[in-house]
């Protein structure tokens, strides 16, 4: 890598929401499009992540192409030299350092990582895979591989993040600087600009995450959905009896992610979209207008989905895969070499 690496990642398990869309898609898209050139952008499809709980694989090669086509109708560009689609399990090196982290990881370290404990909890003991455990050595090996100094994530991986950071420093403290490590989160935020660390709101319960693994999906807006149907969503999300619109998570949850909403697909800085609504009282014309916003959003989304072309896609996948296999195992040997697998220069 000559260049400073820009990494992201987004799970095939289910159809993107307008979450995954503004938490690290869209930043992701923004860095491809004013940075290559002085950056390598990577952007791939974690396919090795996307059974950490259950889903149904007859369907995964779908999912892969779909998201895939998902990227490139955001605007991620193709056919530039310094971005890169490719798919985890088509760079072996990913596993494979995954192993070697496995065992500088501890088993209390994973347990504490807070998705793992909320997605545990749910699906009970039984139920729980090792892989689901384990994903955020993945999630470190995916970046580490590549030396991503910058990885925009939303909210949610903010921890397996800081995981990332901290056993590379561990890896290096013990090994003698043999990887990069990520830019502290702090200087993440600030290079990506406001947008990271969101999280977006279920619509229905906006005390939690919007999410795509949601069952009933009634809160949640996915970037393939019907537009009128997506604006009904809006319409009947839960607000408040306050009668007065602000933006205040803790006590207006609701009303304060439909302004977050608003603010971002406008693509206007949060404290002008508040200002403009700030105190007026009818919930139903305000969410009118959001309604409405996130129509015209998906009807112009799904315009472009259409016009994505497979063959571009392949090819962006072939010629990504060459190049990220070659620098992956370049770490990987690095690696290898340190804690004695290999023997050293
Ligand atoms: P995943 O697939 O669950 O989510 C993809 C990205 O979308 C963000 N996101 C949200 N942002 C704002 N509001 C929401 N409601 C919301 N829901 C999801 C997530 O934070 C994430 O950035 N482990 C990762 C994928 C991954 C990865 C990586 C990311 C694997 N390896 C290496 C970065 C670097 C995941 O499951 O994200």
């Amino acid at each position: 890598m000559t260049k400073p690496v820009i990494l992201t990642g987004l799970r095939a398990n289910n159809n993107l929401t307008i979450g995954n869309y503004f938490g690290a898609l869209m930043p992701m898209v923004e860095m491809a499009n004013q940075k290559a050139g002085e950056y390598q952008i990577n952007m791939f499809i974690p396919d090795l992540h996307s059974f950490t709980t259950p889903i149904n694989h007859d369907e995964l090669q779908g999912q892969i192409m779909h998201n895939a086509r998902l990227f490139a109708a955001a605007g991620l560009p193709l056919d530039h030299d310094d971005i890169l689609l490719y798919r985890q399990s088509y760079v072996p090196a990913h596993s494979e350092l995954t192993w070697i982290l496995d065992c500088f990881t501890g088993v209390g370290e994973m347990g504490r990582m807070i998705e793992y404990k909320d997605k545990s909890a749910k699906i009970g003991d039984d139920r729980v895979s090792v892989g689901l455990f384990n994903y955020p050595v993945l999630m470190a090996a995916d970046i580490l591989l590549y030396g991503a100094k910058y990885v925009p994530v939303g909210e949610d991986q903010r921890q397996h993040l800081e995981f990332a950071r901290d056993i590379s420093e561990r890896i290096n403290a013990r090994f003698h600087d043999i990887l990069t490590v990520p830019d502290p989160l702090e200087k993440q935020t600030e290079f990506f600009g406001k947008g990271q660390g969101l999280r977006i709101k279920d619509l229905a319960d906006p005390t939690k995450k919007m999410s795509k693994s949601d069952d009933s999906g009634k809160g949640v807006i996915f970037l393939t959905d019907n537009p009128s149907e997506a604006a009904k969503k809006v319409m009947s999300a839960t607000t408040d009896d306050k009668a007065s619109i602000n933006y205040n998570p803790i006590e207006q949850p609701g009303i304060s992610n439909l302004l977050q909403i608003l603010a971002l697909l406008r693509g206007h800085p949060l404290d002008d979209v508040e200002a403009a609504y700030k105190g007026q009282s009818s919930y139903g014309d305000f969410k009118r207008i959001v309604a409405d916003e996130v129509a015209g959003f998906l009807t112009a989304f799904q315009a472009k989905l259409a016009d994505v072309s497979d063959n571009a896609i392949i090819a962006a996948f072939e010629r990504s895969e060459q190049v990220a296999n070659q620098q992956a195992n370049e770490t990987l040997h690095r690696v290898q070499q340190a804690v004695g697998l290999r023997p050293r220069g």
